[in-house]
């Protein structure tokens, strides 16, 4: 048998955690020849909830599971891991003011930044879903000084997808029609899906729409919004498409997107589109040899300009804000 991949999952007892799981087990994410071997890592209060859900993948006999361990030290758990997908964060409680968060977050972060640096494998990769992502992204890759910056990254292909879907359904035609969708910025409601460079079926996108003002009023706030409108309907948040979201994120990080269309992920920037190098910012990107690369050249016009840079600037903020907490 082909050695087991190690993919370590963090809040692996949460809703994401419960989702992803079994996808992952089943070869979803490494494909139908890649036995994959899981660490499942929590907090004390999570564990035995997660050792539930251990059991449960043991009881589906899933043929490329080579084995599922539960831990709740960091260095344990990412010892010896390929793929890293950090879902457990600190949720926003009541009365918590925006640095509070940083903070806490910082508080989760920055030990397992340090305990991928210590011990997981040559090749990782890390893709952070837990909020604020990217800025737990960008602290995580700040603990981690021997693991290239490229590896850390941070989930947007959820609100990728959710402007692929949006899109399709407005235009009446299926998500494969649609190329070169983007989510510019930070995972927020301050994102910018940007459809000035998509085509539906082969045709400019804003041609096919022809209405400038559903593209403003309705698209670009229907994607940033949408965590908030499952949460309204749903009554807690996006868990199995986020959890799609991630599967699809790391599965085309490692197999690569087709030369023709592009997708989003939030990457280091190397100062592309004017947005400061070294943030974690979600870009069009297109992945080949295991690594992203960001699309060069794009025209980017004075809408699409404000957009960005607005949400940029809270990137910014985000990171001079946990530079000041010494996060970084
Ligand atoms: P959840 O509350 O159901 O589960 C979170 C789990 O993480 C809990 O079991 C908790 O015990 C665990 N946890 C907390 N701190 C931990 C630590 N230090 N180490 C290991 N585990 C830890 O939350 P859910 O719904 O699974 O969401 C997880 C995160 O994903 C949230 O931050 C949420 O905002 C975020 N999210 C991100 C999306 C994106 O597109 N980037 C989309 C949807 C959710």
């Amino acid at each position: 048998m082909t050695t087991p991949v190690t993919v370590t999952v963090t809040g692996a007892a949460g809703q994401i955690g419960y989702a992803l799981l079994f996808r992952i087990a089943s070869g979803q994410l490494l494909g139908p020849d890649t036995p994959v071997s899981l660490r499942l890592l929590e907090i004390p209060p999570g564990v035995k909830a997660a050792e539930g859900t251990a059991m449960e993948l043991d009881d589906c006999a899933f043929g490329l599971l080579a084995g599922v361990d539960v831990f709740d030290d960091p260095t344990a758990g990412f010892d010896g891991t390929s793929i890293a997908l950090l879902v457990g964060a600190r949720p926003r409680g009541p009365g918590m003011e925006r640095s509070d968060l940083l903070e806490a977050n910082g508080g989760i972060f920055a030990p397992q930044g340090a305990a991928i640096n210590a011990g997981a494998a040559e090749d990782v990769r890390v893709l952070v879903v837990g909020n604020p992502a990217n800025t737990n992204a960008l602290i995580a890759a700040a603990h981690a000084p021997d693991v290239p910056d490229d590896r850390f990254t941070a989930m947007t292909r959820l609100d990728h997808n959710r402007a692929l879907s949006q899109l399709a359904a407005r235009t009446g035609t299926a998500v494969t029609d649609i190329e070169n969708v983007t989510i510019w910025g930070n995972h927020s409601a301050t994102q910018y899906p940007d459809i000035s460079h998509a085509s539906v079926a082969g045709r400019p996108a804003l041609e096919v729409v022809d209405d400038p003002a559903w593209v403003t009023d309705s698209f670009i706030p229907t994607v940033a919004e949408r965590g908030a409108a499952i949460i309204d309907a749903r009554g807690s948040s996006s868990a199995a498409s986020a959890a799609n979201a991630a599967i699809d994120h790391l599965h085309d990080w490692t197999h690569g997107t087709p030369e023709s269309s592009w997708t989003s992920a939030g990457v280091v920037s190397d100062g592309s589109y004017g947005v400061p190098e070294g943030l974690i910012s979600s870009f069009p990107v297109r992945s080949s040899g295991g690594r992203w690369q960001i699309v060069p050249d794009l025209e980017i016009d004075d809408f699409s300009r404000g957009r960005i840079d607005a949400s940029v600037a809270e990137l910014v903020e985000e990171r001079d804000a946990v530079r000041r907490l010494g996060l970084l």
